[in-house]
């Protein structure tokens, strides 16, 4: 079953680029930018990787963030991933950044953009793995801030394919970002956003609402509202959900209690995703493992769940076409 589900063709539509930071590479790019970290070893680091809620991991992901500065270090971290998309036949993926979090430490966005960006360009021409960039405002900072981001980013609309919603979302609806998506959305960007992880069923709801949403990202609380589960089902609105996440930042106390399984079955678009692989220990197929170890997901599940990640991917419709057919065969 391993094998199986490692060679299955999948897309991956949520993952932080930022959380696919390595600790060896960490190390390594904080050496060739004569950054001091506050750690004397991986083991040390990885040690302090025991989360209880969201805002303990975020605290030591910005902080890890800070070891990049060049256009070579966002380029190293978005080829390393893309390795490890081509041994877990990850075909087409949609990974987000934040931009924020490295503007903010006097970054230029175009160093940020650029890296990732050839990354993705070689993924494609030497790989075959398409893709499509998605730049997320960070919720815990202020409309004004995305407002700016936004701007940042109108000279590389080309890079780019949509907007997100991440960070901390207790204390941080929707609402406060209405306008700025509604002006992405002017500007031809897809949207998504981070709802329903920690916050309630009402976060989503207000994303589809009042962000006008493409996608939920995570969404696992829309069980505790069965018309939002009638809507999702009735309206096909994916999630992108996130199981080592969600058992590692304690959403559920243990893979056994997810419910990406049972939303499956009840005909919502559920994805399987990796989130920040580098804190949460696995890629897309240890998620996909995970599952299977965890709540006993069938085969049929696992080939239903990879085509919901093409389905509803914003690959253009031959894309979409040509991986849907590499599922023939499972
Ligand atoms: N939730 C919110 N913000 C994030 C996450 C997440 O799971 N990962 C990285 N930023
Ligand atoms: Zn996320």
């Amino acid at each position: 079953m391993d094998y199986f589900l490692n060679t299955l063709p999948k897309a991956e539509l949520h993952l932080h680029l930022e959380g696919s930071l390595e600790p060896e590479l960490m190390f390594r790019l904080a050496e060739r930018n004569s950054i001091e970290l506050p750690y004397d070893s991986v083991e040390q680091l990885t040690a302090a990787y025991d989360f209880n809620n969201l805002q303990e991991f975020l605290d030591l992901y910005y902080q890890g963030a800070a070891v990049l500065l060049t256009e070579q270090d966002f380029y190293d971290l978005t080829w390393a991933y893309i390795e490890r998309c081509r041994t877990q036949h990850v075909i087409h993926i949609e990974p987000f950044f934040d931009p924020q979090t490295h503007t903010d430490r006097g970054i230029p966005f175009i160093t940020v953009i650029s890296g990732i960006s050839r990354a993705l360009k070689n993924a494609e021409t030497e790989y075959g793995i398409s893709s499509g960039l998605i730049m997320c405002f960070l919720r815990h900072l202020s409309e004004e801030a995305a407002f700016e981001a936004l701007q940042q980013a109108e000279p590389y609309l080309d890079n780019i394919i949509g907007i997100g919603l991440d960070s901390s979302e207790l204390g941080h609806p929707p609402a406060k970002f209405a306008r700025v998506f509604a002006k992405a959305r002017g500007m031809g960007l897809l949207a998504v956003a981070h709802a329903g992880e920690e916050g309630p069923a009402q976060n989503i709801i207000d994303s589809l609402e009042l962000l006008h949403v493409d996608r939920i990202d995570h969404g696992v609380r829309a069980i505790d509202d069965p018309e939002l589960i009638k809507r999702l089902v009735t309206e096909k609105i994916a999630l992108t959900v996130c199981p080592l996440s969600n058992t590692r930042l304690k959403v559920f106390a243990d893979m056994s209690q997810h419910n990406i399984l049972e939303m499956l079955e009840q005909g919502v678009k559920v994805t399987v995703n990796s989130d920040d692989p580098a804190y949460f220990g696995g890629y897309l197929t240890e998620n996909f493992i995970a599952l299977e170890k965890g709540l006993g997901m069938s085969k049929e599940q696992a080939v239903l769940l990879a085509r919901n990640s093409f389905e509803y991917s914003f690959a253009k419709s031959e894309r979409k076409a040509e991986m849907l057919l590499e599922l023939n065969c499972y």
